[in-house]
């Protein structure tokens, strides 16, 4: 069993010699399980609504992103969501202690691609979301299959040449990356793609 701290030193390391760090099993196969539930209970209560996209393009929303959200609140009475956040805390206060990036809070939500939505590629963080330091996303989809599209599909730069990295949203995974660097897609979806996704704040 790998154990909470070697979990973080895997995301900082990725981060600090690539621009990303993943964590394949951030949650534990229970924890998915009961996020899962909460994830769908709330789904079905119909208290996702469609994501928005900031108000400088002029685009429409469906051709960017087809994504379904509900905001987490910090204050939630529920056991899952408490784990989680409470997971995301623990993280956050190790990166300060261990790399001082002064992260003061941060925001989560749930998100669900139906069949066919995708995000196109885009950053996280601009001028009008200053706070957003680091962007993290925790999958939950546990029986994932490769047909099933809705890879995140991230482009790092080295030396000046752009890769692209294609990573399975499979249950459990946490990625991690700068808000503000790292430009990413969310490739077509053709099954009920779910995750947490969100973002540790500085001032
Ligand atoms: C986002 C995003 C990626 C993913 O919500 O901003 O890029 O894999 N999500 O869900
Ligand atoms: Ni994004």
């Amino acid at each position: 069993m790998i154990t909470e701290e070697a979990k973080y030193e895997q995301i900082i390391q990725g981060i600090l010699a690539n621009g990303y760090g993943i964590c394949d099993n951030f949650l534990e196969a229970t924890e998915v399980i009961n996020i899962s539930k909460s994830f769908s209970d709330r789904f079905n209560l119909g208290n996702f609504q469609p994501a928005g996209i900031g108000k400088t393009d002029s685009r429409s929303i469906s051709e960017i992103r087809g994504d379904q959200i509900l905001w987490l609140d910090e204050t939630t009475e529920n056991e899952a969501e408490k784990q989680i956040l409470n997971k995301i805390k623990a993280l956050s206060n190790y990166l300060n202690s261990t790399c001082y990036l002064g992260i003061v809070g941060s925001e989560f939500h749930y998100a669900c691609y139906g069949p066919g939505k995708f995000y196109k590629r885009h950053k996280d963080a601009f001028q009008s979301q200053k706070g957003r330091l680091l962007s993290v996303i925790i999958y939950l989809n546990q029986h994932w299959q490769e047909a099933d599209g809705g890879k995140l599909v991230i482009f790092p730069s080295e030396k000046g040449i752009e890769k692209e990295i294609f990573i399975e949203p499979t249950a459990g995974k946490l990625v991690c990356f700068e808000s503000e660097k790292l430009e990413h897609e969310v490739q077509v979806s053709f099954a009920k793609r779910m995750s947490l996704t969100g973002w540790l704040l500085t001032k």
